[in-house]
């Protein structure tokens, strides 16, 4: 399967440096020859519009790291599919463990999210994941086991939907599983797609948590891991380029 490298900037960079970040990135992958990955970039919501702008033509794809469940109305600070879709993103991602726990997003409001995405014509990255103590007690796939069943969307398919395993415990840590856990867990994680839609063999499963040039080749080699969900190695354009190349 082609893989899908997605950088999620979160609240970093200010135009000028998100600018430039995307610039770099763009001019690589557009001189890359029939690359053997799609690369998403996922900037704060203020810099969509001039990100892609910037990588307009590259092939490099673009992405929003949250939207609404409705499609307009009265949300104050908030941002909706069909705005994402209007400047030209074709991703979403939804249910990172960071809006998880700071937003009180529970599975159901991810689910309508990436419902909300699906009609607005982008595809999905739903983010599931299980705690370091749920880790500890071995429910690592039973948690994926329930935040699947509660945040894929009935309609979704492989085109419009994307699945991130990020453990929460490796996010931004330095930490990552082994590359048998990973097995494990996105083996697992296929089965149960395959109990909830047809084409489940298609959808790419990414995995995140401290991604990074040192460990991207071995992470994108286990069976199952279709891409990498990058957070802080994305900032640096050496960096995810550097990620996205041990793909190919
Ligand atoms: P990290 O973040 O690469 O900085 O660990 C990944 C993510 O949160 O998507």
């Amino acid at each position: 399967m082609r893989k899908l490298i997605a950088g999620n900037w979160k609240m970093n960079c200010l135009k000028g440096e998100g600018i430039e970040l995307a610039r770099d990135l763009g001019m690589r992958y557009a001189q890359e020859n029939d690359p053997a990955f799609d690369l998403l970039i996922c900037p704060p919501a203020t810099l969509i519009d001039a990100v892609g702008n910037v990588i307009a033509g590259s092939g490099v794809l673009l992405g929003g790291q949250d939207c609404h469940a409705e499609p307009k109305g009265a949300h104050t600070g908030d941002i909706a599919a069909p705005m994402l879709a209007d400047l030209g993103c074709s991703h979403v991602i939804v249910g990172h463990s960071e809006r998880r726990q700071n937003h009180g997003e529970i599975d159901l409001v991810v689910a309508e999210k990436a419902a909300a995405a699906h009609r607005a014509g982008l595809a999905a990255i739903i983010c599931i994941g299980e705690t370091e103590a749920e880790r500890d007690a071995g429910h690592a796939l039973a948690v994926c086991t329930r935040q699947l069943a509660g945040s894929v969307p009935k309609g979704a398919t492989a085109d419009n939907t994307v699945i991130a395993y990020e453990p929460v415990w490796a996010i931004g840590t330095g930490r990552t599983p082994t590359a048998a856990d990973v097995a494990e867990v996105h083996r697992h994680i296929r089965a149960e797609l395959c109990r909830q839609m047809s084409d489940a063999d298609r959808v790419r499963i990414l995995y995140g948590g401290s991604v990074k040039p040192s460990n991207a080749a071995e992470l994108m080699s286990v069976p199952n891991v279709d891409g990498a969900l990058v957070g802080g190695a994305s900032l640096k354009a050496e960096d995810f380029w550097a990620i996205a190349q041990a793909c190919s």
